[in-house]
């Protein structure tokens, strides 16, 4: 009995892992960045195609530390998301999950703005 119930845990614990992996794997339909010169970073590129934005991230905590556009958006290549994703921030921030099916929020979005980290209307 006890083997059945550790194959069973083990069963269910590969499938959240391999749900979480093709779910981390999905871009947002359609997302497509501009063909570009992928030998320079995301930063290198958008401090001057996008320089406000490049600022409020730089000003940001995430800026700081330099944690990359990757964390949201994808490597460009594989992954991207135009508008951001929030699939991995718990990998840093447990303490601040939100049960989203709780609230009437969808995201963390709804309430930070993704560059300066501020919530909205500060
Ligand atoms: C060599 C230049 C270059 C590099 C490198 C680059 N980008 Fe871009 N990116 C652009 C340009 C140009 C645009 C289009 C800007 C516009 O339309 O105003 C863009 C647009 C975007 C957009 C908005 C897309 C949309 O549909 O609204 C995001 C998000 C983005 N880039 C993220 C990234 C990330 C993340 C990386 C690194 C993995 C990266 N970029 C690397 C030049 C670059
Ligand atoms: C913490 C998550 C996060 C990080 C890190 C992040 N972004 Fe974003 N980004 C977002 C979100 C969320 C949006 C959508 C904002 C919106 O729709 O108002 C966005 C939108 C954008 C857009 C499109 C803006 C527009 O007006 O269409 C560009 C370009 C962009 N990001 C570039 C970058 C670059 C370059 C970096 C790194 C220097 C970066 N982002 C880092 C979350 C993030
Ligand atoms: C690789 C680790 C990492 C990931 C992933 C990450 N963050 Fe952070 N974040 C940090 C660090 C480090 C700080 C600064 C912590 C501090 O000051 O306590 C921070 C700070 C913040 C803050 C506070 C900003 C402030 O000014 O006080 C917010 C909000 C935030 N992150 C949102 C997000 C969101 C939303 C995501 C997912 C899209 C995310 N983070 C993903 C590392 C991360
Ligand atoms: C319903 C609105 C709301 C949602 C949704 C939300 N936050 Fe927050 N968050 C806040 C507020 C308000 C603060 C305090 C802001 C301040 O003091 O500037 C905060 C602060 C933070 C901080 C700073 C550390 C702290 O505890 O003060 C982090 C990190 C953070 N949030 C991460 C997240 C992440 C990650 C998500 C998504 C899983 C998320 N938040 C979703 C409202 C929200």
């Amino acid at each position: 009995m006890k083997n059945f119930y550790l194959t069973l845990l083990l069963v269910i614990a590969a499938a959240i892992v391999s749900y979480g992996f093709i779910g981390a794997q999905q871009s947002q339909e359609g997302d497509k960045h501009p063909d570009v010169d992928w030998n320079l970073s995301c930063q290198e590129c958008h401090s001057e195609m996008t320089p406000d934005i490049y600022k409020d991230w730089e000003m940001s905590k995430h800026g700081e530390v330099d944690f990359g556009c990757y964390i949201c958006h994808g490597d460009g290549q594989e992954t991207f998301y135009s508008k951001g994703s929030d699939e991995r921030c718990a990998g840093c921030h447990a303490a601040q999950l939100v049960e989203f099916e709780k609230t009437k929020f969808e995201s963390c979005y709804d309430c930070h703005n993704g560059h300066t980290l501020k919530f909205h209307n500060e």
